[in-house]
């Protein structure tokens, strides 16, 4: 990464083209998702060093569970093994993983791995890795709302205080605006990914499928954020 860049401060990415990536090398669509891991772990620390301080990764949207049962349960498993084997690097770079999605209808192995990670990165203060899976921006709309409804009803809030800024801060996460949104595989839509939060993000859809996501796109992706000129609904 060259010095004097500006590093988006919320960077989401949506993690798209494993099952295109794996078909055109004559593969299995799983493959795919297998070695998307090892690109995301190196992309991982590699955010880390950079500096990057927090990242939203789309890992499963409420709508993939329309997929086969089989690919379904391969994603599911390698969660599992990913949460417990791969992420060995977060300790060393202080990376502080959050979750984003609804629990249900996971399964119970996925949603304790998971929670074992919060839990033992819950007081690190550097790259904070925030895993969108089961995730669908209508439903944390959905959600969020009656989380909302419920404090007014027991009149824990007022009318008065839902201001933008608190829902923001009451969604899934209380996390800042998205700056940044990558989507790999060249497909330009969201998906369903962070529609709230992504209101004043810059777009980037580089061509390559995900598990050819490399550190060196990465910097291109950064550089091309610099080159952006965001003005917020201003003038500049
Ligand atoms: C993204 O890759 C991973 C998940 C949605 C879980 P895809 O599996 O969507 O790959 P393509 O888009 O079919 O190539
Ligand atoms: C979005 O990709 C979800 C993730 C990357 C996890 P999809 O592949 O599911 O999106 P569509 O179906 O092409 O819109
Ligand atoms: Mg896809």
């Amino acid at each position: 990464m060259k010095d004097n860049l500006i590093i988006p401060n919320h960077i989401g990415i949506i993690m798209d083209g494993n099952g295109r990536w794996a078909q055109e090398r004559g593969l299995p669509r799983t493959m795919g998702h297998q070695h998307a891991v090892g690109t995301l772990k190196k992309l991982c620390i590699y955010m880390a060093d950079c500096g990057v301080k927090y990242c939203s990764l789309y890992a499963f949207s409420t709508e993939n569970f329309k997929r086969e049962l089989s690919e379904v349960e391969f994603l599911m498993n390698l969660f599992i093994s990913s949460f417990r084997k791969e992420f060995d690097f977060i300790k060393e770079k202080k990376v502080r993983v959050l979750f984003s999605g609804r629990r249900e209808p996971l399964p119970e192995k996925v949603l304790e791995a998971m929670d074992e990670l919060v839990e033992d990165t819950k007081d690190n203060k550097a790259l904070t890795l925030n895993i969108c899976l089961n995730y669908g921006s209508h439903a944390e709309i959905v959600d969020t709302t009656k989380k909302i409804c419920e404090w007014y009803r027991e009149g824990k809030i007022a009318l008065g205080d839902i201001t933008e800024d608190f829902i923001q801060k009451n969604l899934y996460q209380d996390l800042p605006p998205l700056d940044f949104v990558i989507r790999t595989s060249g497909e330009l839509r969201l998906s369903n990914f962070m529609m709230y939060q992504a209101s004043y993000a810059e777009f980037y859809f580089p061509k390559v499928y995900f598990p050819d996501f490399s550190c060196e796109e990465f910097d291109k992706a950064i550089l091309e954020f610099n080159n952006r000129n965001r003005r917020f609904g201003g003038v500049k």
